[in-house]
């Protein structure tokens, strides 16, 4: 019998309309254009604004246009996995509150946090899901509000993070395309570097840790850029060794969107020209989940049946990890 793998068969991104633009940013911290563009390759982001609007809200928008695309209604889904690190709530899970705002009334699902290599954490965990061949449709969906845990007042965080996000369909498929390999790592001694110091149960919400401003994301940018920087290339590496892919066999790298940085130097360890890296970080700067689907739909459509895509990303945990795949439409 045909291995089952588990096919992307259709991918669709959402960010909210609002722009917060460098310019912008200058007028509320001490930074310039010039500097945000040299040091990270951001030029705007996407904020995600009005009452009660959470992270649900980009996963819902994601994946209805995700349904209308693929012709299937919300009732034919069997699961929903959300990677998040702002969930809606601190429970219930973000999946359920997208299963019920969506109408997915015959799926399940879970959340996942693995910060920004959560979309591929996801991603691998969903794909054994298909494989074992009980389920025929999931849903991945990687979103994130980061401006609802940014400091707008510090310089060194509030330029890097947008809002928005993506969501693909995993289903069955039999010719060969899909997912073909995963390598996934965490590190929690590099929680040091990257963290929310208050809110959860280690540290739960007071009036002295909201005045200590202990609910924003803390970042020591310098130490988590040299781990990711090494990481997410080797990583990149690692996979294409273990998979027999030499550069000219790669159509696209769709990496995590941290820094344009990060991203060069993964591509030169890969050995791939920039015109098969994947980037928007520009428009959308760090969406933490958000990255790597927002990029596969804006490639949807110069990517090809049969394509060999590898997807890495770096994160806070630390968490780490490439996946390589076929292209399946
Ligand atoms: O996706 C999750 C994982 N996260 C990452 O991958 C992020 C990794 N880190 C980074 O991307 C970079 O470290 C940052 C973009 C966060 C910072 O860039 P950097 O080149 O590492 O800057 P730095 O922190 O070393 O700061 C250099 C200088 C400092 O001034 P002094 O001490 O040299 O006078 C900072 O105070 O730049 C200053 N600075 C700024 N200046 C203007 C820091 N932020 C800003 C700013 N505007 N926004």
């Amino acid at each position: 019998m045909q291995k089952i793998m588990a096919a992307i068969t259709a991918v669709n991104g959402w960010v909210p309309p609002d722009v917060l633009t460098n310019k912008a940013l200058e007028t509320m911290v001490e930074t310039t254009d010039e500097w945000i563009l040299s040091r990270t390759g951001i030029k705007e982001r996407h904020i995600l604004k009005g009452a009660d609007m959470g992270t649900s809200e980009i996963g819902v928008n994601a994946i209805n246009g995700l349904l209308a695309k693929r012709g299937i209604s919300a009732m034919d889904i069997d699961m929903i996995l959300c990677a998040t690190t702002t969930p809606d709530m601190q429970f219930p899970a973000t999946a359920n509150i997208i299963s019920d705002k969506i109408g997915a009334k015959n799926a399940w699902g879970y959340d996942i946090n693995a910060a920004c290599s959560g979309f591929l954490f996801a991603l691998a965990t969903g794909s054994k899901f298909i494989e074992s061949g009980q389920y025929k449709k999931v849903i991945v969906v990687g979103a994130d509000k980061m401006s609802s845990i940014i400091d707008y007042e510090d310089r060194a965080t509030c330029i890097i993070f947008g809002d928005g996000g993506g969501a693909v369909l995993l289903e069955p498929s039999t010719d060969g395309n899909g997912i073909v390999d995963s390598i996934l790592k965490t590190d929690g001694a590099g929680r040091a570097f990257l963290h929310q110091k208050a809110g959860g149960s280690a540290r739960p919400a007071t009036h002295a840790t909201v005045d200590a401003k202990e609910h924003f994301v803390y970042q020591e940018g310098q130490t988590v850029y040299k781990f990711a920087v090494t990481n997410m290339a080797e990583v990149s590496a690692e996979i294409m060794e273990r998979n027999n892919l030499k550069a000219e066999d790669i159509a696209w790298l769709a990496p995590h969107q941290a820094n344009k940085r990060i991203i060069d130097a993964t591509a030169k360890r890969m050995g791939l020209p920039e015109e098969k890296v994947m980037l928007n970080i520009e428009k959308y700067g760090n969406t933490t989940n958000g990255t790597i689907p927002l990029c596969l739909w804006e490639w949807e459509s110069k990517m090809k049946k049969g394509d060999n895509i590898i997807l890495s990303a770096f994160g806070g945990g630390f968490t780490w990890g490439a996946i390589y795949l076929k292209w399946a439409y």
